[in-house]
């Protein structure tokens, strides 16, 4: 009875009253607090975030924008670059010390660094890595395997010999086909394009992006081989499908009757299609010529040839021969213990 007396009761809520408003304040204080975290939460994925860490966000954001404005100026997709299924190119390179070694290396970097999912298998003709190999391809900053395989000195060229007198690089490029096979062992269905790149010629940006959808052996011409402009695949339409077209010859100066008259920079064969393959090597008993040749024979047919290049209109490599240079006045000078590379690595 007492309690509901209203007198009393607004009595007690006088009484009480400033407790009521303070913990009214202090409930709207906790809980709007609450609801706040959750809505900037949601709004703002960095809240909570240590304030470096977001520094180095902020930064990479930064570079990201940069490196976006390097890829169109050299206008290339920027949809390559961030495409993580990109099939990997590894590219297989024979290389031996001479004075012009890292020059040469220097101009494949060059192209290289452009390519993206591009993997360097550089094998050395040497006993051993060089030193300067070694830190050529650490400091590069592409994706690589260093291997070394020597020529039995009966199988190298010496000083007065015609280049044509024995092959070069076969035992190098067996070597980086062994690599894959042993990478791969598990996995026969890779995904990937196996290409063999000289350490001489003069590869363009273009060349990589043709071979990349290679399914069996793709083809395109070269230049500057073969005592002609350029040797190419003869192209011809096929009558089924409509569209299509096929490889048929090839037009070169010197034997165009060989199965595959093309250089070494002018295929490109499936990785998975190669570790199939497995008795798939160059050889050094291969006649002069041919040892592009007797690779290919073991690999595909000429029907299967997929020819690139926009049908092989286009020239994207060059068999450039690099010059070899004088050092007459460098070996009088070594003879006198005066080498001008003396602490320097050329
Ligand atoms: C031509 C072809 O383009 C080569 O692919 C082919 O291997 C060669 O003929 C051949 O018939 O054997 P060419 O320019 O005459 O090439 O040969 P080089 O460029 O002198 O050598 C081919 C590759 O083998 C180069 O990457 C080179 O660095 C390497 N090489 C050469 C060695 O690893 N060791 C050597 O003693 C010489
Ligand atoms: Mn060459």
């Amino acid at each position: 009875m007492t309690l509901l007396n209203p007198y009393r009761v607004r009595r007690k809520l006088n009484k009480y009253y400033t407790y009521i408003v303070f913990l009214l304040v202090i409930w709207i204080l906790w809980y709007g607090d609450l609801f706040s975290f959750h809505w900037q939460k949601s709004l703002d994925p960095l809240d909570g975030v240590p304030r470096n860490v977001v520094g180095e966000l902020i930064e990479l954001r930064r570079q990201v924008k940069q490196l976006k404005t390097v890829l169109k100026n050299h206008r290339v997709p920027e949809k390559e670059y961030s495409d993580p299924f990109l099939t990997t190119i590894y590219v297989i390179t024979p290389t031996y010390a001479r004075p012009h070694q890292k020059a040469e290396l220097t101009r494949l970097k060059s192209v290289f660094l452009h390519i993206p999912a591009l993997h360097w298998i550089l094998v050395e003709d040497a006993e051993g890595k060089t030193e300067l190999v070694t830190r050529f391809l650490e400091t590069s900053g592409l994706e690589y395997t260093h291997l070394h395989r020597a020529t039995p000195p009966e199988w190298k060229l010496k000083d007065n010999d015609p280049s044509w007198h024995k092959p070069r690089g076969v035992l190098q490029r067996n070597a980086g086909i062994e690599w894959l096979r042993k990478t791969f062992a598990s996995n026969k269905n890779a995904k990937g394009v196996v290409y063999f790149a000289d350490d001489d010629n003069t590869y363009s940006i273009e060349l990589f992006k043709e071979m990349r959808d290679t399914s069996t052996v793709s083809v395109w011409p070269v230049a500057l081989v073969g005592g002609v402009m350029v040797e190419r695949p003869h192209v011809s339409p096929t009558r089924e499908p409509k569209g299509g077209h096929n490889v048929i010859g090839w037009l070169t100066g010197w034997r165009p009757e060989r199965p595959f008259a093309t250089d070494m920079a002018g295929f490109a064969v499936n990785l998975s299609l190669l570790l199939r393959r497995e008795n798939a090597y160059f050889s050094l008993d291969s006649q002069r010529g041919l040892l592009e040749s007797d690779f290919l024979a073991k690999v595909t047919t000429m029907a299967q040839l997929e020819p690139k290049a926009e049908l092989c209109t286009k020239v994207y490599v060059w068999h450039t021969r690099t010059e070899k240079p004088n050092m007459k006045d460098e070996y009088r000078l070594q003879k006198m213990g005066k080498a001008t590379n003396e602490g320097i690595e050329v």
